[in-house]
């Protein structure tokens, strides 16, 4: 919102929340959310045509069109437990919008929503007594954390889907003219509304199906001798395969792939489609035997016990460059680590706060370090669970002079150069490489 408010000054951008402390943030000079680049954006444009406010009722009714952007998390009770999407949220919006609405309005949903989510937003919000219309449109965000501002100023595409009827089409068009004041015209795709709607899982679910392929293949990797770095590049140079995201991790993480794969594999089952459920969510289940299978080669290098010892986890971020730590590799690296009854000390540059939030019921077992030098010291190895760059910038012989003996780095984001480190006496293991 704040990118279509920098990019088009015709248009007011309001956006309201229930949550007036995070309002408050938005409104303050600490943003709630660490983003490269979004501080000046938001602060080029705030108070001029964008304005955060917690007056969601005004701000519908005097709306033309409105982005839903609630959250929809994975369904914890009921029917698709563990899997469906969480639409509550989604459902009292739609009701919220028509109880405030005194005229017609374009809802686009930005939320990122199961097939067919629109149908039953329109069912609400046109079932009304009040004369009004609603084009419901979906315009899924393709975003990726840590270069959100680059890729909303230079986005692959644009997509809006719609009812291919003479009101959705025109509400298609609506929204396309907005994106098309700084994204050229044949970048911006329009579908019908479940296309649109089944993109974005697809997209996600591709994504994170090939950081599972390459991680299933990087334990082979370990057994074989190759070098799973190698392979990518090889690959990776086939205009077929592509060379982005290839990279070989401790696995996947964010709010997004996992709950996006898993929706996936709930529709697939309610549409009869078993094979095809089974299919996507052995992606997931590569990805958690990508993380447990690391600590357990971390803890067989050190001896099988690793009770007592402090251990220095260097990021908590699911990636770097955010401070978000949702679904992070590191978290369950944590876990596993508390369950042999280590000492996890935990640094990381933005991610603190997250990490002694999500981590709540165990502060009394983990210990947190402002700066890995400070985690490192006393401890039997390390773990680097985010790519942070400044990581491969470190003083390694300090570290390893402050470290107990044998000392051990698992490189869990293949970001660290293996051969200096064992220059230096460190032991080393990386993902891919025997
Ligand atoms: C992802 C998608 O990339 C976005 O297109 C999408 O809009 C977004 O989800 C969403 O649905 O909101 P995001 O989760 O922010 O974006 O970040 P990614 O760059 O996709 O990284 C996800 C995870 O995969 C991170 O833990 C990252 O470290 C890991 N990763 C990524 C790898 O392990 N290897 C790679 O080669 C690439």
């Amino acid at each position: 919102m704040a990118m279509i408010a920098k990019k088009c000054s015709q248009y007011q951008v309001k956006i309201v929340d229930i949550n007036a402390t995070r309002i408050d943030a938005w409104n303050s000079d600490n943003l709630p959310v660490y983003e490269p680049g979004l501080k000046e954006v938001v602060e080029s444009v705030r108070g001029k045509n964008l304005f955060f406010g917690t007056d969601i009722e005004a701000s519908i009714k005097e709306a033309d069109i409105i982005f839903v952007s609630v959250n929809t998390p994975t369904k914890t009770f009921g029917f698709g437990a563990g899997k469906a999407s969480d639409l509550q949220y989604i459902e009292k919006t739609a009701r919220s919008i028509l109880t405030a609405s005194d005229s017609s309005k374009i809802v686009v949903e930005k939320s990122t929503l199961p097939v067919r989510t629109a149908e039953s937003m329109e069912r609400i919000l046109n079932n009304n007594g009040k004369g009004l219309h609603f084009d419901v449109v979906s315009n899924p965000e393709f975003l990726a954390e840590g270069s959100a501002i680059a890729d909303l100023e230079n986005p692959d595409r644009v997509l809006i889907g719609g009812h291919q009827t003479r009101d959705g089409l025109a509400a298609v068009e609506e929204i396309a003219k907005i994106y098309a004041n700084w994204v050229p015209r044949e970048r911006i795709i329009t579908t019908n509304l479940w296309s649109s709607e089944l993109s974005k899982l697809t997209a996600n679910a591709f994504l994170a199906q090939r950081i599972s392929s390459i991680n299933s293949l990087s334990a082979l990797c370990e057994k074989t001798g190759a070098n799973i770095d190698e392979i990518a590049n090889a690959i990776g140079k086939d205009t077929r395969i592509g060379s982005k995201f290839l990279k070989a991790s401790i696995g996947f993480g964010g709010s997004c792939f996992k709950k996006d794969i898993l929706n996936l594999v709930y529709l697939c089952e309610h549409y009869g489609l078993p094979e095809v459920a089974t299919y996507w969510e052995n992606v997931i289940k590569i990805n958690e035997w990508q993380t447990t299978r690391s600590v357990k080669r971390v803890l067989r290098s050190l001896f099988n016990t690793i009770t007592g010892k402090k251990i220095a986890v260097l990021g908590f971020a699911f990636k770097a460059d955010t401070n978000d730590t949702r679904e992070s590799p590191a978290h369950l690296v944590v876990r596993e680590l508390l369950e042999e009854r280590a000492i996890p000390v935990i640094t990381d540059y933005r991610a603190l706060p997250d990490a002694k939030r999500d981590l709540s019921d165990v502060l009394d077992k983990v210990q947190f370090a402002e700066e890995p030098y400070e985690a490192a010291k006393d401890s039997h190895a390390i773990l680097l669970c985010t790519e942070w760059r400044q990581y491969a910038a470190l003083d390694w012989q300090k570290i390893y002079d402050s470290m107990s003996k044998p000392a051990l780095i698992f490189d869990g984001r293949n970001i660290l150069n293996g051969e200096e480190l064992k220059k230096i006496g460190f032991e080393f293991i990386s993902i891919g490489k025997a």
